[in-house]
């Protein structure tokens, strides 16, 4: 049988991440000691009442039905989260959605709001699951940059107004993946202008909001006065609750937008398991204690593999929060090259930034998912080369 994939196949390449991991797996079995810092898959175990409550809802035979839409009791608790938090109120039955994480809700929510041809505009480098929304929708991506030179934030004014007019969805992430950038409230106002201006749906993709070391929050989007008329904000609790595995995220704001986006799932999934949604409620009602303990440990992680890296002569672009560093390597090769050479006499295990995009070309993406004495090991390590 002669099986072809489809034309639109082409615009989904397998990511170099499995590359790397088997060359990574190769120097290992030739007794190289290696450090992956690689993926963002948060290595901290979930609090011990969220382990301890979720075996106790696996064993209920009532735990096993559909969900649908989801139980109300989470919805709930994203509002009470977003209240406590980020002074945000929302409505738990208009303007709250869960997806099955946030990587399946970014994926799929351009389809909701784009015809074929309509522009989304993203920034490059971006996280990986914006474009395959993008070309799932048959959207066309703009690409705004994200440079040393605007303070690595995406510069609106710097969009043709032609561009602008016919844009119909703006995607932002701050702090963001690869680029850990933090947002100012004035940023997210001008986000709201520009938005109202050119008539631009915003999905804020707020997956690092608990991830700031100076005391000061990134905020959420929607605490910005007008941006529940112009948006949405996802977040997840696979990084901030350490839950990837479990799969749970949820959108929130605009309530028309919410509705869209709920008609669009009721035909793509029958809800999230139980359990999960229970203990992710648990989670929420328990934000401050959980996540000021991830800060302290990301916050020192953060320092130490930051200041190692400017040492040792790399140039790391500023930032106080996020689960990445960002930095541009030192030696005359393209990021990949590097990537496999760091392998190969570090096993320090890095994603080249090229992967988010070609304006990553020189530049590494460190996870911070070691503790500190391994991080602190792989500086020296790097510093050898
Ligand atoms: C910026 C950003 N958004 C979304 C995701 C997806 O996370 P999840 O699907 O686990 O919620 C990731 C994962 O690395 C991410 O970095």
């Amino acid at each position: 049988m002669n099986i072809e994939p489809s034309l639109k196949m082409s615009l989904f390449t397998e990511a170099i991440f499995g590359k790397l991991k088997a060359f990574a797996a190769q120097q290992q079995r030739k007794g190289m000691e290696i450090i992956d810092l690689s993926l963002g898959s948060p290595d901290i175990p979930p609090a011990p009442m969220l382990l301890e409550h979720m075996a106790q809802l696996v064993a209920k035979p009532q735990s096993y039905r559909y969900t649908l839409t989801g139980v109300q009791a989470f919805n709930e608790a994203v509002c009470r989260y977003y209240e406590r938090v980020n002074g945000v109120t929302l409505d738990a039955q208009t303007e709250v959605v869960q997806t099955m994480g946030s990587q399946e809700g970014l994926v799929h929510l351009p389809i909701a709001f784009c015809n074929p041809g309509d522009i989304v505009l993203t920034t490059n480098p971006a996280y990986v699951a914006y474009d395959a929304g993008i070309h799932l929708a048959g959207a066309t991506p703009y690409y705004m940059p994200l440079t040393k030179d605007n303070g690595y934030l995406p510069d609106l004014a710097s969009i043709p107004n032609d561009i602008a007019d016919k844009a119909k969805l703006l995607i932002l992430n701050l702090p963001g993946n690869p680029v850990p950038a933090m947002p100012s409230e004035q940023y997210f106002e001008q986000v709201v202008a520009f938005a109202k201006k050119h008539n631009i749906i915003v999905l804020h993709d707020a997956a690092y909001s608990e991830f700031y070391f100076t005391g000061n929050a990134a905020g959420s989007f929607l605490a910005t006065p007008g941006a529940k008329e112009v948006g949405l904000e996802i977040n997840s609790l696979s990084k901030s609750f350490s839950l990837a595995g479990a799969r749970i995220a949820y959108i929130v704001g605009n309530a028309n937008m919410i509705g869209i986006v709920k008609q669009l799932k009721s035909n793509l999934d029958f809800g999230i398991f139980e359990p999960i949604q229970l203990t992710a409620a648990l989670a929420l009602d328990h934000a401050e204690e959980i996540t000021a303990s991830l800060r302290t440990t990301f916050a020192e992680r953060h320092r130490v593999l930051m200041t190692g890296l400017q040492q040792i002569g790399w140039e790391v672009a500023p930032s106080n929060g996020g689960m990445f560093v960002w930095a541009k390597h030192p030696y005359k090769m393209t990021s990949e090259e590097f990537a496999f050479k760091a392998i190969e006499e570090t096993g320090v295990v890095m994603v080249p930034g090229t992967v988010f995009g070609n304006a990553g070309e020189g530049y590494m993406r460190l996870a911070l998912v070691q503790d500190v004495e391994l991080l602190a090991q792989a500086v020296e390590k790097l510093r050898a080369i």
